[in-house]
């Protein structure tokens, strides 16, 4: 169905014993994560702010949104999977549990001595790669960093200044990762991806269990409060599976909160793949040109996809003006409600929750969701202005060249 340039495909809920398991994504294992993570002296939980005064004026129950703006002085998530993954394969090396390898033991000499030197490798659009190069440096070691053509300068150098082997390519993300994979068969690199393909799933899942130490603290801070609706944006989809796999688990799929997956419709291949459903992953082609950078991914994560065809319940494919509105709504708070920095793909549900409430044209999706006054609303805002100089010519110009209102 064709929604006002946003379209949409809906699953019916599964249920029964032979979906695909999400226990590696639940709260056992995520707390793990969250534990590792803990170790970490800038480790805090980020903020879960409530927009009272914004789920007022959109007629919901409530709005929370998870400000991943505050991970780590990142200013975004990612970290939170190459972290647990670079620490998860060092423990695999030296035949010890993750448990027992807290940050203040990884980073020590004699473990730097006992692996010896590695160069992890991994393709991105920033922020993946801002984690991998900053848990190289912390560990001592190298990383090189492949970025797709068109990637902003200011994530190029806020990788090379953790001292990687950085740079912008000729190549699309998928690409991008494919020269990753190279860098790993013909040096001997640690392939350190975000993203699963047939025969490479055990680090992405890996990765995917390091972002749900963002689930965790939402479970605290929402202390014994359920949402009703999860919004998850998607790139290759593998923050969006790690979530949608934690809820799941946690409150089983009968009781879990409806799930949506949101894209740019200029990358938007777990779209395609669940428009398809015909058991086969389908891919996006060519620049991949939208503003959510992070989201501009062409082929899905395969793991992800799996959890999110038996898990999830919604896909949207939507036009860059609804995450340009998400960044200014965020940006722009109502009465008492907290101000959130949120970069362009971290404001992409939050836009399109904006677009689906207060468009007259998307209603009927809003009921298809089951958005109405009671509905508790939870978002995770995955970055704040990574790129401030797009942020700026957005949020204040309301422009960009590939803008289009
Ligand atoms: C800020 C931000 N949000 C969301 C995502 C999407 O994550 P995934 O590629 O796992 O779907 C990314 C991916 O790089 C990102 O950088």
């Amino acid at each position: 169905m064709d929604y006002n340039r946003i379209q949409a495909v809906h699953f019916e809920k599964k249920s029964g014993t032979g979906l695909y398991p999400v226990d590696r994504f639940g709260p056992e294992s995520a707390k793990r994560a969250r534990a590792f993570h803990q170790s970490f002296p800038e480790y805090r939980p980020t903020p879960l702010v409530r927009l009272d005064a914004l789920a007022k004026e959109l007629g919901v129950g409530a709005i929370c949104v998870k400000d991943e703006s505050y991970r780590f002085g990142l200013n975004a998530f990612k970290v939170l999977g190459g972290s647990y993954t670079i620490g998860s394969y060092i423990a695999g090396k030296l035949g010890v549990d993750i448990a027992d390898l807290p940050y203040g033991k990884l980073v020590s000499p004699e473990i730097r001595e006992n692996i010896g030197e590695i160069t992890f490798v991994t393709a991105t659009d920033g922020n993946h790669g801002r984690g991998i190069a900053w848990t190289a440096n912390r560990l001592n070691q190298k990383s090189v960093v492949y970025m797709p053509k068109g990637s902003a300068k200011e994530r190029l150098d806020n990788i090379l200044a953790l001292g990687a082997d950085a740079s912008i390519t000729d190549l699309n993300y998928d690409d991008a990762v494919r020269l990753a994979k190279e860098g790993e068969d013909k040096n001997g690199w640690v392939l350190v991806q975000d993203t699963a393909w047939d025969g490479y799933e055990e680090i992405p899942a890996k990765i995917m269990e390091g972002y749900t130490t963002m689930a965790v603290e939402i479970t605290e801070q929402l202390a014994g409060e359920k949402p009703t609706h999860v919004f998850l944006q998607a790139g290759v989809g593998a923050m969006a599976g790690a979530i949608c796999g934690y809820f799941a688990a946690l409150y089983g799929d009968a009781d879990r909160p409806v799930i949506t997956v949101v894209e740019p419709d200029k990358a938007d291949c777990i779209f395609c793949t669940a428009k398809a459903n015909d058991g086969r992953l389908h891919f996006v082609t060519g620049d991949l040109d939208s503003i959510m950078a992070g989201l501009c991914c062409g082929e899905p994560c395969s793991i992800a996809w799996n959890v999110l065809r038996d898990h999830a319940d919604h896909f949207i494919s939507m036009p860059d003006y609804a995450a340009a509105e998400g960044m200014r709504i965020l940006g722009n708070p109502l009465a008492n409600d907290k101000r959130i920095i949120s970069g362009e793909s971290g404001a992409a549900t939050a836009g399109f929750v904006a677009e689906v409430l207060r468009n007259p044209a998307l209603y009927e999706l809003k009921d298809k969701i089951g958005l109405n006054s009671e509905s508790k609303i939870l978002l995770i805002s995955t970055e704040g202005d990574t790129d401030r100089e797009n942020y700026r010519r957005i949020v204040w110009d309301g422009l960009h060249p590939s803008y289009q209102a």
